[in-house]
């Protein structure tokens, strides 16, 4: 009998579903997995009307030749216990004695209590059994107790192992690539500790501001939004000790450890809103809602003790970048060479771009003695391969074949919020941007450090 897979999407008819979930769905239909979808909804449609409304909420147009016979509506009250009973009727169809059950949760948190209890109670799910898991989004609440609380929530009837935490800045092409980057390339592994590395920073700057989405941000901000969850990950991918073997849980449990590690200088702390910030929609007034932060942080483990460690997200700044820049110690004969030699670099760009550059120094060719910095790059778009997995599809996949890696454990969870809630609980002192000029004056001055 051959594997199927059964989504049940709840949250049908949002943004996430529409954008993310059923282009993906369709990429990995389109390559022959066996895969149906019932997207639950409170909306009346049938699977018509249903895929023309999702069809005409994105601006990429759904392919409606694929998913026409893959995507079945149904419309339910997730608060109807009885409802579920409809949901197992609807269910029955699709089920061999191989199909494997994902619920993916495309609603706010404050949903995943009634929805799990009403699939308890309709024995929709079966605790530890691998062949029903949950798919669910960040935000993982909004600081530990909270996330604690969604934990509890699910945790009654999902175990651990049926839990997709899922961050997409993990599926992205570069974020794989960094663990193959250090631990597979003799010259990287060699040089990546404090004797060796001068100083680290992650980025993550967007071009937008919140757009439409006060109603989302305003109570969120930016260490919430992606410090606590994407720009931890990419530092505890780069800071992790080398796990004992490639398995999720030994990779996570060397992520844990990095991040449990890790402590924010306070006194280096920026946080910044954008000038018009307070103008936009729904957003309340005199709100002190960060739209950038700035820290610095020490990963105290004997590889990394005493490296600077950079984290700089925000809005409205003058560019859509997220990248790693690694820059390396002087050698020790630099000093006696008297030319402009600049420190080596390593450039882990994620996106837009994605690839590798690294910086090094070279003899300017000719008869004079000159220097010039020259990058040794990998480009993955310029590659040509195309076809490169998006993140949800890669991640999506992931969950039908049970490879963890990926996803975001509890304890991570956990280890990055213990961080989070000890900025959050600083006295807060807002910066107002112009724009990232004006930031990148105001750090200089307060910290000393040069934004790129
Ligand atoms: N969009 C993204 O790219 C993205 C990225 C990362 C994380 N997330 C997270 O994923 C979740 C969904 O995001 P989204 O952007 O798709 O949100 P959205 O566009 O607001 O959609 C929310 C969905 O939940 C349904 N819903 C809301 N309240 C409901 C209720 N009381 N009963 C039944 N259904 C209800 C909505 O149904 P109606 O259409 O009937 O209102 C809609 O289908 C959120 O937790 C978000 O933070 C989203």
């Amino acid at each position: 009998m051959k594997q199927s897979y059964l989504f049940t999407i709840f949250g049908s008819t949002g943004d996430l579903t529409a954008r993310k979930l059923l282009p993906a769905i369709t990429e990995l239909i389109k390559k022959s997995y066996d895969i149906h979808v019932i997207a639950v909804g409170r909306r009346i449609f049938n699977d018509d009307t249903y895929l023309t409304y999702m069809d005409e909420k994105t601006t990429q147009p759904l392919n409606k030749t694929v998913l026409k016979d893959r995507l079945h509506y149904l419309e339910m009250d997730i608060h109807d216990p009885l409802h579920y009973l409809n949901l197992k009727e609807k269910q029955r169809s699709f089920l061999n004695g191989k199909t494997k059950r994902l619920y993916y949760m495309a609603v706010g948190p404050e949903l995943f209590g009634v929805i799990t209890d009403g699939l308890n109670h309709a024995h929709l799910v079966k605790k530890d059994d691998v062949s029903d898991v949950v798919a669910f989004e960040k935000p993982f609440g909004e600081d530990l107790l909270s996330a604690e609380s969604i934990n509890a929530l699910l945790s009654k009837h999902f175990s651990e192992r049926q839990m997709f935490r899922i961050d997409h800045y993990l599926g992205k092409e570069m974020i794989q690539n960094i663990m193959m980057l250090r631990f597979a390339n003799r010259i990287i592994e060699d040089s990546w500790h404090n004797r060796s590395i001068k100083k680290m920073s992650v980025y993550v700057k967007e071009k937008d501001g919140i757009l439409s989405r006060a109603g989302y941000y305003d109570k969120v901000g930016a260490l919430r939004d992606m410090m606590q969850s994407h720009v931890l990950q990419i530092v505890s991918l780069l800071t992790m000790d080398i796990p004992i073997s490639y398995y999720s849980d030994d990779v996570k449990n060397e992520k844990v450890a990095a991040l449990q590690a890790l402590t924010i200088d306070d006194s280096e702390t920026v946080l910044g809103q954008y000038q018009g910030y307070l103008e936009e929609d729904n957003v309340i007034k005199n709100s002190t809602t960060e739209t950038f932060v700035f820290l610095k942080g020490f990963v105290n483990t004997p590889r990394f003790k005493g490296v600077p460690i950079y984290m700089i997200t925000g809005k409205n700044l003058d560019e859509k970048n997220a990248f790693i820049e690694i820059e390396f110690e002087e050698t020790s004969e630099q000093r006696k060479w008297h030319l402009p030699l600049s420190t080596n670099r390593l450039r882990i760009n994620i996106a837009p771009e994605d690839g590798f550059q690294l910086t090094l120094n070279a003899k300017v060719p000719g008869l004079r003695e000159g220097v010039q910095q020259v990058k040794l790059g990998y480009d993955v778009d310029n590659l040509g391969v195309g076809n490169l997995p998006e993140a949800y599809e890669k991640l999506l996949l992931d969950m039908m074949e049970h490879h963890r890696t990926l996803f975001t454990r509890w304890d991570e969870i956990q280890a990055s919020w213990q961080i989070i809630d000890l900025v959050l609980k600083q006295e807060k002192n807002i910066y107002t941007y112009k724009d990232y000029h004006d930031l990148i004056a105001y750090i200089k001055d307060k910290t000393g450090e040069t934004l790129l």
